[in-house]
């Protein structure tokens, strides 16, 4: 199933204790009456499952904000791609710019973490981005096409997977590209997606980076911008609920 667009994603990082969250989860299950788009959240594992039980019926998706590239193991400290499923969780980033970055996850470690939780039955929200010297230095587009060669999984369909673009630079700066920039990167994603599945075409590219409730709207009506996936701005409500609504959710 392709998912309807809008697709909204928020991404809490390592924010929420059991509290918090559940608060967070009832709030949104309070607003989700009948979800006219897709909408989710990627809590830290702690709270996953109370999460995942509090938005049962409601529509919204769970997922899991990174899994291990093996099915099971010794891997102290890892959380496998089943663990995800088993708490009820539907989908996983992987690739985010914290972890390649901030933990030297590669494209191919990537790749196999996402082909991985495909083998899983996890919808897989695949992120890639250029650094700010890259963007400086006019390297974007080879960047991402660099990126998303390297880690997409062999055989994925647009069922299967999401493309989330993230600019390292935009990550909680405050920053954001130009619109018409945002277009040419993704319109190039797309280029390469196109090589890459056999349904290329219908991919979802979701931007993320700096997403909040006033530029949400002009950010989705970019073409070729499928969503967003939010990552400060998802751990209010009510301003998380607004980037929703802002994308013509309902
Ligand atoms: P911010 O929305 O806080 O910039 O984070 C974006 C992000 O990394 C989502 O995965």
């Amino acid at each position: 199933m392709v998912l309807p667009r809008p697709i909204v994603f928020g991404n809490w990082k390592m924010h929420g204790l059991r509290v918090e969250s559940e608060a967070l989860a009832g709030a949104l299950a309070e607003r989700a009456k009948r979800l006219t788009a897709t909408l989710g959240v990627f809590p830290p594992f702690t709270v996953l499952g109370e999460v995942a039980a509090r938005l049962t019926g409601t529509g919204i998706m769970v997922g899991g904000q990174d899994c291990h590239e093996r099915p099971k193991g010794a891997y102290t400290g890892s959380i496998s791609a089943a663990m995800l499923r088993d708490v009820d969780a539907s989908a996983v980033i992987v690739g985010h710019s914290e972890r390649r970055h901030g933990l030297g996850e590669s494209d191919a470690l990537v790749r196999t973490k996402a082909e991985t939780a495909l083998a899983e039955g996890l919808l897989t929200v695949l992120c890639i981005g250029e650094t700010e010297a890259q963007w400086l230095s006019d390297e974007t587009l080879a960047v991402l096409d660099a990126q998303l060669t390297g880690s997409w999984p062999a055989g994925a369909t647009a069922e299967q997977v999401i493309v989330a673009y993230e600019p390292v630079w935009a990550v909680g700066t405050g920053r954001t590209p130009a619109l018409d920039d945002i277009e040419r990167s993704h319109a190039a994603i797309r280029h390469r997606l196109q090589r890459l599945a056999v349904d290329g075409a219908d991919v979802a590219i979701l931007y993320g980076g700096s997403v909040k409730a006033d530029n949400a709207a002009e950010i989705m009506a970019v073409p070729g911008v499928a969503g967003v996936l939010v990552g400060g701005a998802s751990l209010d409500a009510a301003g998380f609920w607004s980037i929703y609504q802002a994308g013509g959710g309902a």
